[in-house]
């Protein structure tokens, strides 16, 4: 689908995860969802931030699971996933803290194999994903997925693509700064959602995303995966989609 620019398609967006919110909170269920980071979703994350203060929606029956986290990273660090997620959502919702997964890019070297697939064992134990907000990279990467990705990838450590270190660079003040590994879940994961929302804004994912929605489906281009999976939506403005 494709807007004119990110304002109305991200309140679109989040009115359909306040609606799935309210839904399961209705059933006395909780609502699991998967979270990204990046400069996409974060206009989505304001609205449900401004629902949960003038409407009241409330996020008690809310379970998050983060995509992905730098490696190794502090969480206090202004840098980490933990601090933007805290910063653009859970500092201003009634989200229960122990309900809150972000993958822990502080976890020693000799835990994380463990440590990845007790991540994927919390997802399952809760139900599995009812709903995963995506970004995409300029590799093609959906979390930190990046190009040579197995479609039945679950939670691991992944080396980041050169292009992602170019990108994040001036988040880190220097390509040098920008760790070289990330903790991310698989594709496998992403594609166990239920329904999946892919965000993309600006003609610089306009190249990635003709391949990705037009091209043959490839470990090259990890988010080519999602033309498999039978509810996802991808949701882009002017710029991503004008080389469709
Ligand atoms: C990072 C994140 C991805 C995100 C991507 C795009 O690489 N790990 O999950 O989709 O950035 O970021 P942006 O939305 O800022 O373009």
């Amino acid at each position: 689908v494709i807007f004119k620019d990110s304002a109305e398609p991200s309140i679109l967006v989040a009115q359909e995860i306040a609606a799935l919110i309210k839904e399961k909170a209705s059933n006395n269920k909780s609502c699991v969802l998967g979270l990204a980071t990046g400069s996409s979703p974060i206009k989505v994350y304001e609205e449900l931030v401004r629902m949960h203060k003038e409407e009241g929606l409330s996020f008690a029956n809310v379970i998050t699971f983060n995509l992905d986290e730098y490696y190794p990273m502090d969480k206090n660090n202004i840098q980490s996933y933990f601090y933007f997620m805290h910063e653009h959502l859970f500092n201003h919702v009634d989200i229960l803290p122990e309900n809150i997964n972000i993958p822990d890019g502080k976890v020693s070297p000799e835990n994380l194999y463990q440590y990845c697939i007790d991540y994927e064992m919390k997802i399952k134990a809760v139900g599995g994903l009812d709903f995963q907000l995506l970004g995409i990279g300029r590799t093609g990467h959906i979390g930190f997925n990046e190009p040579g990705s197995h479609l039945n990838s679950r939670t691991r450590s992944i080396t980041l693509d050169h292009i992602t270190r170019v990108d994040a660079a001036p988040a880190f003040l220097g390509i040098d700064s920008v760790p070289r590994k990330a903790i991310t879940m698989g594709i496998g994961t992403v594609l166990s959602a239920k329904r999946i929302i892919l965000l993309a804004w600006g003609a610089n994912k306009s190249e990635v995303l003709k391949e990705t929605i037009e091209g043959d489906i490839s470990s090259e281009v990890p988010a080519t995966y999602l033309q498999n999976h039978n509810n996802t939506t991808f949701i882009l403005d002017e710029g991503a989609a004008s080389k469709l």
